[in-house]
């Protein structure tokens, strides 16, 4: 077993054909190990979420190698028919906006994606109660998202995240809605999951303050990925 969580070779993502394409993303090679909380930064349209969408299995690169664990999934094409099975089993996704459920309770929510993987309720619910737990949001369970704060909210979709065992969490500016104080709690919750779980999480930020918190950067130039230590790094 390898220490690698994403590998990623080559991608090239052109968007439109002909004269009006774009080309966003062109040759970028990069890995994540299992364990590592790396950020991705770039300036706004430089690629950031179609980056997250292609190693997401969302988006369908033009060209290029990505492996998600030990299992390559594209190779100039899907190597797979099913994405969308390696999406629920192996991705958790976190968003700017928590998009929970407004009329699902909070434990509902978590445990809506579990249920649908086939897992029995009484399964789902367990796990889900122990992640509310660890994200000290447990006596919310049974509350709607409506009545929570945008800080608890993001928790939940933390733990809605983390529901399916994700090896690989792919978050896209979880912080943006938060304040300082809150964003650096949201951070440091994603550190602690990468290490208590063994999971790979590529953070995108524009928030240079959440930077010294994460273990490495990955930075969008040029059209390619480059990876910077945190303590180089003076400018988003
Ligand atoms: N479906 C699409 N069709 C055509 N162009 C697209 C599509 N999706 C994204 N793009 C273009 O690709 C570029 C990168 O977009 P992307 O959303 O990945 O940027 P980003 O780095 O996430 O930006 P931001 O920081 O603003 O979220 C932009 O120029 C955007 O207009
Ligand atoms: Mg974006």
């Amino acid at each position: 077993m390898s220490t690698q969580s994403i590998k990623v070779e080559n991608l090239v993502k052109t968007f439109g054909q002909g004269e009006n394409s774009i080309n966003v993303i062109d040759g970028a090679s990069f890995s994540v190990e299992k364990g590592e909380l790396v950020a991705l930064i770039a300036p706004s349209g430089a690629g950031k979420t179609t980056l997250l969408m292609m190693i997401g299995c969302v988006q369908e690169p033009t060209s290029g190698q990505i492996y998600l664990g030990d299992e390559k999934v594209y190779d100039n094409k899907w190597l797979t028919r099913e994405t969308r099975k390696i999406r629920r089993e192996k991705i958790g996704f976190i968003f700017q906006a928590h998009y929970l459920i407004p009329f699902l309770t909070v434990l509902e929510n978590v445990t809506l994606l579990p249920q649908t993987n086939g897992k029995s309720k009484l399964e789902a619910n367990t796990k889900a109660m122990e992640l509310l737990t660890y994200f000290d949001i447990a006596d919310k369970a049974h509350s709607m998202p409506s009545s929570l704060s945008g800080g608890q909210n993001q928790r939940v979709a933390i733990a809605r995240a983390l529901a399916n065992n994700p090896e690989i969490i792919l978050a896209d500016e979880p912080t943006a809605a938060l304040d300082l104080t809150r964003s650096i709690d949201v951070v440091k919750m994603l550190k602690k999951i990468a290490i208590d779980q063994n999971v790979a999480v590529i953070m995108v930020t524009h928030d240079e303050a959440m930077l010294p918190l994460c273990d490495r950067i990955l930075k969008i130039d040029n059209k390619k990925v480059i990876s910077v230590a945190t303590k180089e790094i003076t400018s988003v």
